[in-house]
């Protein structure tokens, strides 16, 4: 029988108490990469509303969201683009500040990552405070996307993110809470 893709999922991410801080309860999506059926379920679950829709480009978010985003855009035939912390992209840049669950950063998309009125879907393993979804989305509007939704793994209710986001008028998309 197939088990339900929340239980499946639920087995495959670890928690880390007190990483990187103490008091946070760290979900680790690196067991779930390990496993070939949870992460390919993963996938199917997140690329199958778009399945029919055209999609110019996937965007993850460093770190994780390069993992997931390279299977998303394989998976519906689109590019992938990368949103980078500060000062790693070689090419010119946009950039925004966002504040984190446990600090501050900044982070870039090169300018010619996205031409005016592309379809992209944003992606990243997790949404916290969505500090940094929303500042991803930030530098996409900035590049004239047509955002057709976010999509994480993991949404972490309790901190609010989704919320912020579907409060800019975003189609936020998670598989575990
Ligand atoms: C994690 C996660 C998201 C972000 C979510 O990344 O992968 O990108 O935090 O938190 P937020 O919704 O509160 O903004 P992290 O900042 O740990 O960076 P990393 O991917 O480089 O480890
Ligand atoms: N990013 C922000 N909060 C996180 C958490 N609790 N686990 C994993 N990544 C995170």
């Amino acid at each position: 029988m197939t088990r339900a893709l929340e239980e499946v999922l639920r087995d495959a991410i670890r928690t880390i108490p007190d990483y990187p801080k103490p008091g946070v309860l760290f979900r680790d999506i690196t067991t779930l990469l390990g496993n070939a059926q949870a992460f390919r379920r993963a996938m199917d679950e997140l690329v199958a509303p778009y399945a029919d829709s055209h999609i110019d480009k996937i965007a993850g978010i460093e770190a994780r969201g390069f993992i997931l985003g390279g299977a998303m855009a394989h998976q519906l035939y689109a590019g992938f683009v990368p949103i980078r912390k500060k000062g790693k992209l070689p090419h010119e840049t946009v950039r925004v500040a966002y504040s984190l669950e446990y600090g501050l950063d900044e982070m870039e998309m090169h300018v010619d990552a996205v031409s005016p009125g592309e379809k992209v879907i944003l992606v990243d393993d997790l949404i916290a405070t969505g500090g940094t979804a929303e500042a991803a989305c930030r530098l996409l509007k900035q590049l004239g996307a047509d955002i057709v939704a976010a999509c994480f793994v993991i949404d972490l209710p309790d901190l609010g993110g989704r919320a912020k986001l579907e409060a800019m008028g975003i189609d936020v998309r998670t598989l575990i809470a």
